[in-house]
C-alpha cells in the first residue's frame, strides 16, 4: 500500500498507543504522516517511529485538522470530548474506548466477527471491550457449525487492561514482594503481585461489575442476539498483557463433536488451536503475549450437559483486544476506499 494518510493516535504514549507504533511499521501501514498526542505531560516526550524521533502533542481540538485517520485510545471521556472535533475535520475515528459502542448507530465490530456489517456511511467505528472480542473470536466461528442459547465466562485477566501504569505497578510490586520491601498500591485497588481480585471496576445493581456488563452487552449487539443469555465473572490476575477466559458454550441441541468444533476453529483467521493433550499443552499468557492469533484449546464435551463444550481461550490484551483489532478495522476501511482525501476515496 502507498503511503498517503494522515494518521492520528489519541493517547499515543499509553500500552495500547505504544502498540499502534509498532504495528504500523510491521504492517507497513499507509501512513504519510503521524501524529502522536496524549494529555499536556507528556507534551515534547518523543517517539521513534520509522527510525525518525516524532514529537507528542498536547491534544487540542485543531490537532484534527487535515487528518484522515484518528485512533482513539485515551479512555472514554477524550473519546467523548474530541470526536466532535474529529468529525468536524471529515476524520475517521477508530475508538478503543467504551464511549460509543452501545449507540445504536455506531458499529461495533471486529473483522472476523462482525466485518460484513459496517457500512461506508461509517465515520466512527468503535472496537469493542478486549475480553469480549477475544471471547467472540473463538466464539464467532462456532455459529458455521451449530447455534449456541447460552454462554458461561470466567476471565483471568491481566494488568494491560488498565494501561500501562497497572502493567509498571505489578512489576512493582513483584520486585519489591520478593525484596521483602513493602509493597506500594498506586493505581490496583488490591495488592495485584502474587494476588487476585474481583476486576477494579464498579459494581452494578445487579452484582455485576462494570466489565461484565460490557461484555454482555457486547457480545449480544457484535453477534447480534439481543436475547443470548450470557453470563461473565471477570477476574484481574497478576499477568501482564493476554487476557485468558475459561468458556463454557450450550447449544439448542446437542453440542458438534470436539472434532468439528476444532476443525472450524482451525479454518478461522487470527485462530490457533493449542490443544496438545499428550503434552498438557494448552493455550497460556505468555504464548499468547506478542502474538496476532488468538489461542484456543482445552476442547472437551461438557460432562454435566450433553448440548454443551467447554473451552479455554489466551489472546494478547493489547493485540487483538484492543490495537491489532483497531488496525484490522482500519485496513478493512481503507481496503474498500472510505477514508483518505486523494487516494482512497
Ligand atoms: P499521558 O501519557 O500523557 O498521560 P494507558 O491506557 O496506558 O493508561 O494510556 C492512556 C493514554 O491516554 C496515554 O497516552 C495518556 O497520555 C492518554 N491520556 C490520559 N489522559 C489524557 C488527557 N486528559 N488528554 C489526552 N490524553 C490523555
Amino acid at each position: 500500500m502507498d503511503r498517503n494518510l494522515t494518521v492520528a493516535i489519541l493517547g499515543a504514549t499509553g500500552a495500547v498507543g505504544q502498540e499502534f507504533l509498532r504495528l504500523f511499521e510491521a504492517r507497513n501501514f499507509p501512513v504519510k504522516r503521524l501524529i502522536l498526542l496524549a494529555s499536556a505531560r507528556s507534551a515534547g516526550q518523543t517517539m521513534t517511529f520509522r527510525g525518525a524521533e516524532l514529537e507528542v502533542q498536547a491534544v487540542c481540538e485543531e490537532a484534527f485538522e487535515g487528518v484522515d485517520l484518528a485512533f482513539f485510545s485515551a479512555g472514554a471521556e477524550r473519546s467523548r470530548q474530541y470526536w466532535p472535533a474529529a468529525q468536524k475535520h471529515d476524520c475517521v475515528v477508530i475508538d478503543n474506548s467504551s464511549a460509543f459502542r452501545m449507540d445504536l448507530d455506531v458499529p461495533l465490530i471486529v473483522p472476523e466477527v462482525n466485518g460484513d456489517s459496517l457500512t461506508s456511511s461509517a465515520r466512527l467505528i468503535a472496537n469493542p471491550n478486549c475480553t469480549a472480542a477475544i471471547l467472540l473470536m473463538a466464539l464467532s466461528p462456532l455459529r458455521k457449525i451449530a447455534q449456541f442459547s447460552r454462554i458461561i465466562v470466567s476471565t483471568y485477566q491481566s494488568a494491560s487492561g488498565a494501561g500501562a501504569a497497572a502493567m509498571q505497578e505489578l512489576r512493582d510490586q513483584t520486585q519489591d514482594f520478593l525484596s521483602g520491601n513493602p509493597i506500594q498500591q498506586k493505581v490496583m485497588p488490591h495488592t495485584y503481585a502474587f494476588n487476585l481480585f474481583s476486576h477494579n471496576t464498579p459494581i452494578n445493581e445487579f452484582g455485576y461489575n462494570d466489565e461484565e456488563w460490557k461484555v454482555i452487552a457486547e457480545c449480544r449487539k457484535m453477534l447480534d442476539l439481543p436475547d443470548l443469555k450470557i453470563n461473565v465473572t471477570c477476574i484481574r490476575v497478576p499477568i501482564l498483557r493476554a487476557h485468558s477466559e475459561s468458556v463454557t458454550v450450550e447449544f439448542d441441541g446437542p453440542a458438534p463433536s470436539i472434532e468439528d468444533v476444532r476443525e472450524v476453529l482451525n479454518t478461522s483467521h487470527g485462530v490457533r488451536v493449542v490443544d496438545d493433550r499428550a503434552n498438557n499443552h494448552f493455550p497460556m499468557p505468555l504464548d499468547a503475549s506478542g502474538q496476532d492469533d488468538v489461542l484456543v484449546g482445552r476442547l472437551r464435551q461438557d460432562v454435566s450437559n450433553p448440548n454443551a463444550i467447554s473451552m479455554f481461550i489466551s489472546g494478547d490484551q493489547l493485540l487483538k483486544g484492543a490495537a491489532l483489532t483497531a488496525v484490522h478495522l482500519a485496513e478493512f476501511v481503507i481496503a474498500t476506499g472510505w477514508v483518505g482525501r486523494e487516494v482512497w476515496v
